[in-house]
């Protein structure tokens, strides 16, 4: 067979040496399909017999897979003579072959079938689950196999961004793609990105550049955080030495490990809320919560814990555990008094009609307003309700938020009363 030449964008040259977890992350349109499929093509060349399966997390039909896009490069590159395309696979030189599969098809003991593959792509993985993943890097285990993953970000919880972001196991090596790090970016797609630009601002830095999802569409906060982003209420906020500070707690369910603790770290200043600091912690215990809060500078003597009381009986008993705990660190302890039915609705209208007053310190507060952006209604499309919050990884952080505004109350002494309780002690010549 001639030599294969396959022109490479500069962006993804890292990823053609060996390495057991390749990935490719950014933006719309940045050449990421392009660039697997065309290493496909030429690892099938390279290395006879080998044997890839291109995942996704749901594959309905062979349309929604990596198919068409293979054949199209074994076609433009000229090997086609080495492959032969059926229905539903590819077979590869060297008697190899290329299948494709969702991985919602599989089971604890079907994808036993892939253990003998040497290369794993999962195309669009921002849609990967927890599961999947679980399920998917011991089966890809033959000596030199690897696993590709190409995604468009959505949330740093989202597995594969914490697989390969957040932490990153031996032997990775991941980059991030965007369109202009594309050679072939065609002109069709970057009227797109100016329409984007121009319409839904935004969304243009998660559409086109990687970025996380801020504001999902839909989202309860989504309008205030937008308004409070433009009126520049999120930027850098200063704690005031002389104020107490605030810590707003969310317990999370209860009894199982996965729970999320989250901390809301605020000022009240006149009539205005300050947000100093987010903290977020999953399985751990109290000590934890305490040690951040006494790093931050939140001791007993100039901060104060605020916990919620949602008069469910089990949390309650959890709750009030909490409570003692804190006390006995030497907190002041209050619990915000059982809001009863409708409390997730009156704490989302609390919030919206606070919002206007709320100023938030934003590079501590990245994870706070993530949730902030995130937390949702859950929609039943069939019948076109809304059934209340989504509960996910937002809701925990977005209640501790919730708390906050329910429990602040604005400054009621004015003047003039401030006035007359000074005089009225004098007058009845009571010292003081
Ligand atoms: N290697 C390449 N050869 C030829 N054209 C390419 C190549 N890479 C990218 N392109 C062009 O750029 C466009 C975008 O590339 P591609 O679909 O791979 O991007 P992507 O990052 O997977 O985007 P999305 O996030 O939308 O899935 C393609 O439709 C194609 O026109
Ligand atoms: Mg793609």
């Amino acid at each position: 067979m001639a030599s294969l030449d396959i022109p490479t964008a500069r962006v993804f040259v890292p990823l053609l040496e060996p390495a057991r977890y390749k990935g490719a992350w950014g933006g719309r349109g940045s050449g990421k399909s392009h660039f697997f499929a065309e290493l496909l093509v030429e690892e099938a060349i390279r290395r006879q017999g080998l044997r890839a399966v291109c995942i996704r997390e749901v594959q309905k039909s062979l349309k929604e897979s990596a198919k068409k896009l293979i054949e199209d490069k074994i076609q433009q590159h000229g090997v086609g003579a080495g492959f032969e395309i059926l229905n539903d696979q590819i077979k590869t030189p060297g008697g190899g072959v290329v299948i494709f599969q969702g991985m919602q098809d599989h089971t604890a003991e079907s994808i036993k079938s892939l253990e003998g593959f040497d290369v794993a792509w999962v195309e669009e993985a921002q849609t990967l689950s927890a599961t999947s993943l679980k399920l998917l890097r011991p089966t890809i285990r033959k000596e030199g196999s690897e696993l590709w993953f190409s995604w468009n970000p959505r949330r740093h919880v989202d597995p594969v961004d914490e697989l390969l972001r957040s932490k990153q196991p031996t032997n990775a090596v991941v980059v991030r793609a965007n369109w202009s790090d594309n050679p072939w970016f065609p002109a069709v797609l970057e009227q797109e990105r100016q329409d984007c630009l121009n319409t839904e601002p935004d969304q243009y830095d998660h559409i086109w550049e990687g970025g996380y999802i801020r504001v999902a569409t839909g989202a309860y906060f989504a309008k205030h955080i937008a308004e409070a982003r433009l009126q520049k209420r999120i930027g850098r906020v200063p704690r005031d030495p002389y104020l107490p500070v605030k810590l707003f707690c969310d317990i999370g369910g209860t009894g199982a490990k996965s729970d999320a603790f989250s901390i809301w770290a605020a000022q009240f200043v006149g009539h205005e809320i300050r947000v100093l600091n987010y903290y977020e912690a999953v399985g751990q215990e109290l000590g934890h919560h305490l040690a951040w809060m006494r790093q931050q500078g939140y001791g007993p003597e100039n901060a104060e814990i605020v916990l919620p009381h949602d008069g469910r009986q089990h949390d309650k008993v959890y709750k009030v555990s909490y409570q003692s705990a804190f006390k006995q660190a030497g907190y002041k302890v209050t619990v915000v008094p059982n809001q009863g039915a409708g409390a997730a609705a009156a704490r989302i209208e609390e919030v919206r009609k606070r919002f206007p007053s709320i100023w938030i310190n934003e590079d501590t507060c990245g994870p706070g307003l993530d949730a902030l952006g995130w937390y949702h209604e859950k929609r039943d499309e069939s019948r076109g309700i809304g059934l209340g919050p989504e509960h996910d990884w937002s809701s925990h952080g977005a209640d501790a938020f919730g708390l906050m505004c329910v429990a602040y109350k604005p400054p009621t002494t004015t003047a003039k009363q401030l006035k007359y309780k000074i005089r009225r002690p004098r007058d009845r010549s009571i010292g003081y």
